[in-house]
Parts: C-alpha cells; structure tokens; sequence
C-alpha cells in the first residue's frame, strides 16, 4: 500500500474493504466478465494468498488484452459465456465479478451460475459502482456520462444498463442464497490504496482527467454517428461536457459484498 493515503482515501470505506479481503484465503480464484484483467490484478495484492486465477468474459477482444496485462501471471483466461460456465459444480474455491453487473443481460443466471461452480463454504465476492447515496458533483457527472454511453450502446444492441442503486444489488444479493453476507461501501475503489496516481485523483479538476472524459464522450458518440439519434444524443452529450468542464468528473462509489456459499 502507498504510505501517506489522501485523507478522502483514508476515510472514503476503502481500507475497511481491503482488511475484510485480507482475511481471505483466495484457493483456486474465478473472476467472471474479467475484461482487461484490472480486478484480478488488485486480487493479487489484496487477498491472503491464492493457488491460481481463472478469468472469463464473452469477449475476446477484451480477453487479448487481459493475457497482455497479465502475460507472466498464474491466470487461465477463457473466453465463455457466464450465463452458461463449463465448469463442473463446486470447482472454485472463490468467486467474483468486479464492474460487470450492469452489463449482463441475465444477472439472476449468471448470479446463480457463479453460485453452482462455488465450493460450499467458498467466498462470493462483488464489487460495484452504485448510482445513489451522498455522491459529490463530480460522481454524478461520471454517472451521467456512464448513462449516455448505456442509452449509446442500447441503440447499438450491446447489452449495457444504468448504474445499479444499493437497494437493487441488494435485492439481487439476497437472492442468491448466501449466507454471512458483508457489506461494504466505499467512496473509492480499493485498488486505489496501491496507486500512485492517487494523490492526482483527488483532484476532479485535473487536466488531464477532464481531457480524457470530454474525448470519451466524443469516442461514444462516434459510435452511433450515422444514427438518426444522433443529433439528439449530441445536445446530450455537449451539454455533459459543460458539466464536466464546471465540476470535473470522479469515480462512482463503489459496493462490496462479501458472502459464502
Ligand atoms: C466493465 S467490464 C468489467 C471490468 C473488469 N471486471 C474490471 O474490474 O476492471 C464488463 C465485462 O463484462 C463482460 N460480460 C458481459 N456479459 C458477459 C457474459 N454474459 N459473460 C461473460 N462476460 C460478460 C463484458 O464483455 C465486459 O468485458
């Protein structure tokens, strides 16, 4: 962990998340809708101790650039459907899904899946941004900017949904039947506790971050440029940008739940 945190980061929940996953002992590690490989990364540095990594998601292209990330790490990437694992029951001692749950189509089966190839007595682990709570100017303007890119790639056919409020993930928690579920909930990622840049990211205003959302913005409009939305969408869009320009743009806070099967 970096020495001297951000006060925002030493209160944000963040350290109180990485001492629950301290007390894990990881065994063989699923990590579903993987994509460049970031959550398994942090997974590495967080929990107790692990034997190995598993990380799945639909697409390959995402899964190309998880091998690259990383190349000399004990991970097996497999490029597979959640909704559908291969796996045998109870073949992984823990699982878990970092940021994907607003992109699955069927959460209910891709959740209950997660629970089938789960040894009994293993951790099942989500961590997620939510929309609603105390969030600052900024986190509001991230979550808008998210919500054009979801309206964005709905009119594209790629599933993407809104940002999930607590009380939903909640509700799609409790459904799966765990029990001795934590809850935890963060005003910053834990994988920001081992990054360098954070004292940066303190700062919404930052140059560089409000370059880089303003031409995110343009990027997932030129998605949709020949649609007859588009013009539409672009009023959307510029109108985001004023706001990030007026109050910058920070992460979502995030949800953490930690439950055994
Ligand atoms: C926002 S990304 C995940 C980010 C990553 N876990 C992290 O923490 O950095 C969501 C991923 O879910 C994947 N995904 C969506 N539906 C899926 C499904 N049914 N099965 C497997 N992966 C899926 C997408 O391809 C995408 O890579």
């Amino acid at each position: 962990m970096i020495a001297d945190l951000p006060v925002g980061l030493r209160q944000s929940g963040a350290l109180e998340v990485r001492d629950k996953f301290e007390t894990i002992s990881g065994g063989h590690v699923l990590d579903v809708g993987t994509q460049t490989g970031d959550f398994i990364k942090t997974l590495m540095i967080v929990l107790s101790n692990y034997h190995s990594f598993t990380g799945i998601d639909i697409s390959e292209d995402d899964l190309k650039k998880a091998k690259e990330n990383l190349k000399d790490a004990p991970v097996n990437f497999v490029v597979m459907n959640a909704e559908k694992m291969t796996f045998q029951d109870s073949y992984f001692d823990t699982v878990c899904m970092s940021y994907s749950l607003h992109h699955l189509e069927n959460i209910d089966i891709v959740l209950a899946e997660m629970y089938r190839v789960l040894k009994p007595g293993g951790y099942f682990i989500i961590q997620e941004m939510y929309s609603d709570g105390a969030q600052a100017p900024a986190q509001i303007v991230d979550r808008d900017v998210h919500h054009l890119d979801v309206k964005i790639d709905t009119l594209l056919g790629i599933p993407h949904f809104e940002t999930l409020t607590r009380q939903k993930m909640k509700d799609l928690i409790n459904r799966i039947g765990l029990s001795n579920v934590d809850v935890f909930e963060s005003s910053w990622s834990v994988k920001c506790l081992f990054c360098e840049d954070v004292r940066e990211c303190q700062n919404p205003r930052r140059a560089d971050n409000i370059e880089f959302i303003l031409k995110e913005i343009d990027e997932d409009l030129e998605k949709i440029c020949t649609h007859p939305s588009y013009d539409e969408l672009r009023k959307e869009g510029d109108s985001l940008k004023e706001r990030v320009r007026d109050y910058g743009s920070a992460a979502a806070s995030v949800m953490y739940f930690f439950g055994k099967k």
